[in-house]
């Protein structure tokens, strides 16, 4: 695969915001009947909201009652599902990490708390109040039915989690009752696309993260577009652009030369350590979509917990 691919395929699989032909229909059995399925459980035989001791930083009353709980989360989880399309779903994840992933392990700031709605003129944030005001109108909507307003700390980790099953990916289940900050985060916690595997090992080992995580949540260009670095416009995945797939951790494994969009997605084959799950996750879907799903879940509860570093 030559390098210049990447130019063609982004023009013929890619829509410009707002021009693109509709591929909504794909997505139609995923927007219908799953708002139940974020009840189900999340920690092995233990009901989401059920034992405080298990998850201390979540408030198991932030929307009243298990019962009424369940009503705002179906409510929630409808209408993200139908907002969300390939269009939106890597905005919304990349939005999901730029909240949760501010949590510094050292100094016990940032994590999941929706501060991402103060944030978006810090300089990581370039392309994500797109997001934000997304987020925002999805709110409205959501409350305008719901007996409790949604919690943003939780609308966008879930948002993040939707995103990532209405184009293909896994069907995460997270629990809610995040805390929410009316501040911004401290800056300059985010990884830079410039990092080495050493740097981006540490940076997540400092925080909590095994190098799957590293590498599975990495996964998540299989996503999405570049909305302020350049090439501008142009998918991360130039295989499956719109679809939440293995194709990524293919692109990196390209003979010639990798073909991952940033320098940190290409630095993933050269150590051993992580070339090792790209590997693992080029050739098994299943286990791609069970780690990114289990750092995910580690992703949206970072801060909540106290000790979760
Ligand atoms: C490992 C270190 C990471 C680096 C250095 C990095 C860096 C970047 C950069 C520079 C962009 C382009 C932003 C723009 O110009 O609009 C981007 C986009 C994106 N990132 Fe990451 N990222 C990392 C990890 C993650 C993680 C952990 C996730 C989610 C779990 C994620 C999800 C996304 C998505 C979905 C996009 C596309 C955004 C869109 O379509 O608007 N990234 N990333």
């Amino acid at each position: 695969m030559k390098i210049n691919a990447r130019r063609l395929d982004a023009e013929k699989d890619v829509p410009a915001h707002g021009t693109g032909v509709s591929r909504r229909s794909l997505f139609t059995s995923v927007a219908t009947g799953v708002g139940l399925s974020v009840l189900e459980p999340v920690f092995g035989a233990l009901p989401a909201f059920a034992s405080a001791p298990a998850l201390p930083g979540l408030d198991p009353n932030k929307y009243g009652d298990a019962k009424q709980t369940a009503e705002v989360l179906a409510i929630t989880v409808k209408e993200l599902d139908q907002a969300i399309s390939f269009k939106n779903a890597g905005n919304l994840l990349r939005l999901a990490f730029h909240d949760s992933g501010t949590f510094n392990g050292r100094l016990g700031t940032g994590g999941a708390n929706g501060s991402i709605a103060f944030e978006t003129s810090q300089s990581a944030n370039g392309g994500l109040l797109f997001g934000v005001n997304l987020m925002k109108r999805i709110k409205k909507k959501i409350d305008a039915q719901s007996p409790v307003p949604i919690g943003f700390a939780d609308l966008v980790a879930l948002a993040g989690a939707r995103s990532v099953k209405v184009t293909g990916g896994p069907d995460i289940k997270i629990p809610v009752g995040r805390p929410d900050v009316t501040v911004a985060d401290p800056p300059g916690m985010l990884p830079s696309e410039t990092l080495t595997a050493d740097g981006l090992k540490k940076l997540f080992a400092d925080n909590g993260y095994s190098v799957q995580d590293l590498v599975a949540l990495s996964g998540a260009h299989t996503i999405g577009i570049s909305r302020t670095h350049p090439p501008v416009g142009l998918p991360l995945d130039i295989i499956s652009p719109n679809t939440f797939d293995t194709k990524y951790f293919q692109l990196l494994l390209n003979p010639e030369k990798p073909l991952g969009f940033f320098p940190s997605d290409n630095a993933l084959v050269t150590d051993p350590e992580t070339k090792a799950y790209v590997v693992k996750f080029a050739n098994d879907k299943q286990a791609f979509f069970k780690a990114f799903s289990d750092a995910y879940l580690k992703l949206t509860l970072k801060g909540v917990e106290p000790t979760s570093a």
